[in-house]
């Protein structure tokens, strides 16, 4: 067998689902964005995901707090500025500024939508029990938004350590699954 042993911290790159999405949140008037590529959905409707959001990241403590928050999903136009806000944190610095990214009004909830996404979702955090021992926020969406002039947009996919996969070639199979 040509195979070796992977080490167990480099798992996560063979599963990691994506799309790499953007989380943006509102603490008092400061708006935040990060990054994140841990989450998975639970349920069709309400559409419901579980994310994994470190207790080290000021969206945590903003979560905990504010339990809103909008996951916006960029295409690889952006994967700069994805990036970027997932090397800084919003307690340094303003990261719609930084990155020049535009946040507008949500809604139904207060944390704002990214304007370059193509979909933006508004979240209210319905479950925060497992945050304490697994980071893990359940978010249910009510409202989505979709910009369906962009007709092939391309989400970006983490494999760890900067290396990213794009979107690419589709194939349409017979399919029970919705
Ligand atoms: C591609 C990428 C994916 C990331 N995914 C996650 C994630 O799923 N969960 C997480 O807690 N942090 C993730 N991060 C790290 C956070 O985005 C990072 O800690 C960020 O600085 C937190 O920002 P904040 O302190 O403003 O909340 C990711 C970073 C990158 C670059």
């Amino acid at each position: 067998m040509a195979k070796q042993s992977l080490p167990l911290s480099q798992v996560y790159r063979l599963i990691e689902p994506g799309p790499v999405v953007l989380v943006s949140t509102m603490s008092g008037e400061q708006a935040n964005i990060m990054t994140m590529s841990w989450h998975m959905m639970i349920e069709f409707e309400p559409p419901t995901l579980a994310c994994v959001i470190s207790a080290g990241d000021y969206t945590f403590d903003i979560l905990k707090k504010t339990k809103e928050c909008v996951i916006n999903i960029p295409t690889v136009e952006l994967a700069k500025k994805v990036v970027g806000c997932g090397n800084t944190s919003g307690r340094d610095l303003d990261k719609f500024k930084k990155f020049g990214l535009t946040p507008s009004a949500a809604a139904c909830v207060r944390a704002p939508l990214i304007d370059e996404c193509y979909a933006n979702l508004e979240c209210n955090v319905i479950d925060s029990k497992l945050a304490a021992k697994y980071n893990i926020f359940i978010c249910e969406v009510v409202k989505a938004w979709i910009d369906r002039t962009q007709e092939n947009p391309r989400t970006i996919h983490h494999q760890g350590n900067g290396k990213f996969v794009v979107d690419g070639e589709t194939i349409k199979l017979p399919s029970r699954m919705k």
